[in-house]
């Protein structure tokens, strides 16, 4: 499996264009990435609160440029982007109203849009195989977040596939994402998913941490204070 850093120098020849466009930006974490290629980047995210956030952490880059829009529908004109990024973003509900339900025909209609505005498409999913899908089942028991996960990724290809685009890389890659001690871990991790659910008082936290807690171990991530986040990615390239 590739580092973190390793994915981002192999995707580096196709996001190093004039002008791209990152989906669902979030806290801007991967927009950063993206912005060290990418001479314009724009960003869109449905939420305010992430505008707001992400607004603050990218305040150094000038080369950055954040609207609050709705993925479905863009007012960007035809081919207007010369590569789109997407990370984290297709596994999720897209719907804005966080139902975290699998609507296929939502997804397929934001690929569309998605091939509307560029002919080279980069995604870095969550991998199904990422403890985050055991994770998950703390939050919300009934969603099984690996198998929509896995759903996503082969939605995504038959999709593109259909429409004449070509998938040319396809690899794996895990973030390393280190903490100072198991209490910032946990407490980290209980937030992760607070728009499914924030605990209702301190017993149930303490609860959730426990469950958290054992699943980590499994892997040895809270005895390692790191957390493995793997991702698969992929690119998408329309010929001429
Ligand atoms: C799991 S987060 C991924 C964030 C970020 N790209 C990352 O990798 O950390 C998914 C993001 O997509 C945004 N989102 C969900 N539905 C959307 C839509 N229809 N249009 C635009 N953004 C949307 C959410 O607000 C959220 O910020």
């Amino acid at each position: 499996m590739k580092t973190f850093n390793e994915m981002w120098e192999e995707l580096s020849p196709y996001l190093s264009v004039e002008k791209g466009l990152d989906e669902g930006y979030a806290d801007g974490k991967y927009t950063r990435f993206f912005a060290k290629y990418c001479k314009h980047v724009d960003g869109i995210d449905i939420s305010e609160d992430f505008y707001k956030q992400a607004k603050e952490n990218l305040k150094d880059l000038d080369n950055v440029h954040l609207k609050m829009m709705d993925a479905i529908k863009t007012s960007f004109d035809d081919k207007s982007y010369d590569v789109i990024l997407c990370t984290s973003f297709h596994e999720f509900d897209l719907s804005g109203k966080e139902k975290f339900s699998m609507d296929l025909n939502l997804k397929t209609n934001i690929l569309k849009e998605m091939m509307r505005l560029s002919d080279t498409l980069v995604f870095a999913e969550i991998s199904p195989t990422n403890i985050s899908g055991e994770l998950y089942k703390v939050f919300n028991p009934t969603e099984d977040h690996s198998f929509r996960t896995e759903v996503s990724n082969l939605l995504i290809d038959k999709v593109l596939r259909d429409a004449g685009y070509q998938r040319i890389i396809e690899d794996y890659a895990v973030d390393e994402i280190s903490y100072p001690s198991k209490e910032a871990f946990l407490d980290d991790m209980i937030d992760w998913w607070n728009e499914v659910k924030i605990p209702k008082d301190e017993e149930e936290k303490k609860q959730m941490q426990t469950e958290i807690a054992s699943i980590l171990e499994t892997e040895k991530m809270l005895t390692d204070l790191t957390f493995h986040d793997i991702f698969r990615y992929t690119v998408y390239k329309k010929e001429e």
